[in-house]
């Protein structure tokens, strides 16, 4: 095997899904833990804290080069080396949350074992399915009164419409919880809150009287247990796993690093090492020589007066190197990247190499554009990298008419970063902005001002949802002409539905039933 085919087997690059509070957070710090990547639990929980305390943009304009660091953890744990991508959560819901899944080839989805399935695992998991990511679920808190672990699962099967194999099985729950068994080797973890890594003792069997001597009548209802489990649940099949129709489950408590270890192991055991990618005309395996790779997600960095970018790019194939030459596909540009960025864990560094899997973070005052993708030389276009129909909705208005210039470059170039979107309705002279996350209008508001001098208030607008439309010419001009102030165009001058609620959207998509209205929009 050549050293770049080991490279690129060796790489793990995944996300963690979830609702807020179910324990991602936790869960990240203890895989850095279990993965060498951090001395001392509480720094990543810390980071949370201060950028959670505040919802004041200012205030987390300080923290930026913060979430810089933290949006890519990489570490070796055993012979492979991970990546785990931070997808924003709570306040900070983005798209970047969305988009950022497109750049795994795997996830960890994380269930609160009281809440069970929530709203915004949901939404996350329906962008994996675009791409049939495998995912891994781990049931968290156990430690708590739980949902029955039978219930969780048919949860799991029936809103996420995926089978479950669980891997591991709880040995009760809150006060009672003493472990768990494992289906696939036959051995039983035993839980203690006190035990550094969560766990006192490992024993082979399910007959093994020292179980009976740890845990009392409940090793009898966990051979009853098992039992119905083996008859009723599905095995694990790795094939199913990989094409996103299985999802192996594993439970424990995060916070208590209990079956931390057992999920970390699973990531690197059975999740796939990067896969070969689509572009517009070929598909480009990880393991090719030849660099390339596509830019998900561009952040403003720490000085936002020289529109300071980083832009994150995802090697797809080959090697990089620093000081490389790559060609920016879409402008024909050579780029001389002698200062790119990796993410060792916590720190910055500057990086020396990258393999398939890896993320890079290329410095940039604005010229590199999400959706890009760079090549050794090859006209290449990766494909995959989506907007997504925003959620919540604002007229932008501003105070002062004579920077109208600067408020539409302003908007233009946020909306090319993935910000926020841009609608202009073809009836009417607003500009509509719409996000997936709220606090993306107060980011925007405040790098209008600060970095193009453009005071702006944001007003109500009564939109539900927005969606791209694809059709014939004759087609869409029918519904522009009809529903004139719904219809409007997005900054790539596409045609776009500005639902006000859902049964407008209906009845559009059942007056035109040849056009499609589509909830996602391929980045130009
Ligand atoms: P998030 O990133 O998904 O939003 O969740 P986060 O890790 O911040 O966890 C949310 C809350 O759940 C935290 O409590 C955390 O301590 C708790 N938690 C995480 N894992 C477990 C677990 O296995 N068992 C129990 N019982 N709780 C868990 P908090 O009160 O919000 O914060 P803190 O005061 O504990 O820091």
């Amino acid at each position: 095997m050549s050293s770049l085919q080991q490279e690129v087997e060796r790489r793990r690059t995944f996300a963690i899904i979830s609702h807020p509070d179910a324990g991602k957070t936790t869960l990240t710090e203890k895989l850095l833990w279990f993965g060498g990547a951090i001395q001392v639990a509480g720094e990543v929980r810390g980071r949370k804290a201060a950028r959670h305390a505040t919802s004041d943009w200012m205030e987390l304009e300080k923290q930026r080069g913060i979430s810089v660091t933290s949006s890519v953890m990489q570490f070796p744990y055993r012979e492979h080396m991970v990546n785990l991508l931070d997808t924003p959560g709570h306040d900070d819901f983005s798209e970047d949350t969305y988009r950022t899944l497109t750049a795994v080839d795997s996830a960890v989805m994380v269930i609160d074992s009281v809440n069970g399935v929530e709203a915004q695992t949901i939404k996350l998991l329906n962008v994996c399915r675009m791409r049939d990511t495998p995912i891994i679920t781990f049931i968290n808190k156990l430690d708590r009164e739980s949902r029955a672990p039978i219930e969780l699962l048919d949860e799991i099967e029936t809103t996420l419409g995926m089978e479950c194999a669980p891997m591991t099985w709880p040995i009760g729950m809150g006060k009672t919880f003493r472990g768990v068994y494992s289906l696939v080797n036959d051995s039983i973890l035993f839980f203690d809150p006190r035990a550094e890594k969560g766990t006192s003792e490992t024993i082979q069997g399910l007959d093994n009287p020292r179980l009976d001597e740890l845990i009392g009548y409940q090793a009898q209802e966990l051979r009853v247990d098992i039992e119905l489990v083996r008859g009723a649940s599905n095995e694990f099949n790795k094939e199913r796993y990989l094409s996103g129709k299985q999802t192996p489950v594993f439970f424990g408590s995060a916070v208590n690093n209990f079956g931390v270890q057992s999920l970390l192991d699973a990531v690197v055991d059975l999740s796939p090492p990067p896969q070969a990618r689509n572009t517009a005309t070929r598909a480009v395996a990880a393991n090719e020589d030849k660099f390339a790779g596509f830019v998900f997600k561009i952040q403003a960095n720490m000085d936002p007066k020289h529109r300071d970018r980083i832009a994150f790019l995802r090697v797809c194939s080959g090697r990089f190197e620093r000081g490389m030459k790559i060609k920016q596909v879409a402008t024909g540009k050579m780029l001389n990247v002698n200062n790119a960025i990796t993410f060792m864990a916590q720190d910055r560094t500057i990086m020396d190499e990258a393999y398939s899997g890896d993320i890079i973070g290329i410095p940039n005052h604005g010229t590199i554009k999400l959706g890009d993708t760079f090549t050794e030389n090859e006209a290449l276009k990766f494909i995959g990298i989506p907007s997504f129909a925003p959620e919540f909705f604002r007229r932008a208005r501003i105070k002062n008419p004579m920077k109208m210039k600067q408020l539409q470059i302003g908007l233009k170039q946020l909306s090319e970063e993935g910000a926020a979107q841009l609608f202009r309705p073809l009836l009417s002279n607003d500009l509509i902005l719409g996000a997936v996350g709220m606090l993306q209008f107060d980011v925007v508001a405040h790098r209008l001002e600060h970095e193009y001098g453009v005071d702006m208030v944001f007003e109500p607008y009564d939109c539900y949802t927005a969606r791209w439309l694809k059709g014939s010419d004759a087609d869409l001009k029918a519904i522009a002409d009809k529903y004139g102030f719904n219809v409007g165009l997005d900054s790539a001058d596409d045609y776009v539905y500005l639902a006000p609620n859902r049964v407008n959207l209906q009845m559009a998509q059942e007056r035109y039933p040849d056009i499609q209205f589509m909830e996602t929009r391929e980045i130009a």
